[in-house]
């Protein structure tokens, strides 16, 4: 039995000693905070979706404004793919707040996902350490959390490279990442015209009843074509997301003849060695932006091009004023999905969860009495077994 003293933490009653004055080390701070996707969607509620991506927005346009690399390391994902028992992929993406945490999500791709077993073609945690002991302080969901800060890195971008105003949005690929996309984009320029295409129908005829309310400006619905007509529209757009899960060496996903002179894309679904979405001859004629370079050149539309072909990266970009002439410019943001984007969502999530009080704190880790005692904690319930006749 446990009881709690002044200071928060506990005193183990049933220690050797009776535990009279012996600190056991389990004040709740020290057990991690696990958080479920009820705990985000509780955070969610609690600002409303807007302002959560709002924040988020703001918060990885801080973060990459004021990246610092004696301050912030990360490293290109690395992880395993297979093709069976189902073709996919576990991935590991590492980032550390210099003296202070170490975010890894672990994300798994499976894309026949959704039609095999009904589950998210991607799907997420993020663990966080202190970097004081290694202490795993936090894990997290992040399957939402990775949709919510893919979008919002795309808003980032899109503010900086597309002018003021209204905008003709297209989407190729409907699924998870595209109600993300669509939403974040809408809080930084009104979507005037959003239109849309997926190489299943169904799941482009679905869209509209997953988008948040108020996405579209003056009440406007999405215009779903078919993949072929869809060529014909791009001239139509200020703005392109593709977002799909094509297979490897099948794409380009969109010819993109008679796009506007600065058409502005985010290429989201180009995150693995021979997956890309667009023509290497449209990515030769813009300004191909990395979110990190060096992945993007192993997986991002970059793959198709060399080293010197690649523009500046997204740092540079919203840092650099000299690149503001870029909205003139087609532009093309390579988003593989930055480590650091990922710390950034689950630091926010952790946050403001404990200011809610949302999470269960659970002992994943052992905190012992004595740190050389590696079988303390099975004494324990041993003992108490003993004492309650257990078996
Ligand atoms: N850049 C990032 O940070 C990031 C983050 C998450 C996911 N992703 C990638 O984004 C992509 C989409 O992820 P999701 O979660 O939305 O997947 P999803 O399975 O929910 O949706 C993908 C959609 O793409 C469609 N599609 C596949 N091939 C197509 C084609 N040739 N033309 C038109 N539509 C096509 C599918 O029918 C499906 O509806 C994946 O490739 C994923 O790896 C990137």
């Amino acid at each position: 039995m446990a009881s709690e003293c002044g200071d928060g933490i506990l005193i183990d009653e049933t220690a050797p000693g009776g535990g009279a004055g012996q600190r056991r080390r389990q004040a709740p701070e020290e057990h991690t905070i696990c958080l479920d996707v009820d705990d985000l969607a509780d955070v969610v509620a609690a600002v409303g979706l807007d302002r959560f991506v709002d924040d988020l927005i703001a918060a990885i346009g801080d973060a990459v404004r004021s990246f610092d690399v004696a301050r912030v390391e990360t490293m290109a994902r690395a992880g395993f793919s297979y093709t069976t028992p189902a073709v996919g992929l576990v991935e590991w993406m590492p980032a550390m707040v210099v003296g202070r945490s170490v975010a890894i999500k672990t994300v798994a791709y499976h894309p026949d996902n959704p039609a095999a077993v009904g589950l998210p073609s991607v799907l997420a945690t993020t663990s966080v350490y202190d970097t004081d002991t290694g202490r795993l302080v936090a894990i997290c969901e992040a399957t939402t959390l990775t949709a919510l800060r893919t979008g919002a890195a795309s808003a980032v971008m899109t503010d900086a490279l597309v002018p003021p105003g209204p905008i003709a949005l297209g989407v190729v690929g409907c699924g998870a990442q595209a109600v993300t996309q669509i939403h974040a984009i809408s809080r930084i320029r009104p979507i005037e015209r959003l239109i849309v295409t997926d190489a299943d129908p169904a799941v482009a005829a679905s869209l509209g009843v997953r988008l948040p309310s108020g996405v579209l400006a003056d009440g406007a619905t999405p215009e779903v074509v078919s993949t072929l007509a869809f060529g014909d529209r791009v001239a139509d757009l200020d703005v392109l997301c593709t977002c799909t899960s094509v297979d490897v060496d099948k794409g380009p996903v969109v010819e993109l003849r008679g796009a506007k002179p600065a058409l502005h894309v985010n290429a989201v679904g180009s995150d693995f060695p021979g997956k890309v979405e667009l023509p290497v001859d449209y990515l030769r004629s813009s300004v191909v932006i990395p979110d990190a370079l060096d992945q993007c050149l192993v997986e991002g539309e970059s793959q198709q091009l060399t080293a010197d072909e690649v523009g500046p990266g997204m740092v540079e970009v919203l840092t650099d004023p000299a690149h503001r002439e870029l909205v003139n410019r087609r532009t093309v943001f390579d988003s593989t999905g930055w480590a650091y984007e990922d710390l950034v969502a689950a630091t926010r999530f952790v946050d403001e969860a404990e200011r809610h009080g949302l999470g269960t704190r659970l002992a994943l880790q052992y905190l012992p009495d004595d740190p050389y005692d590696p079988l303390e904690a099975i004494r324990r319930r041993d003992r108490r077994r003993n004492e309650t006749g257990a078996g």
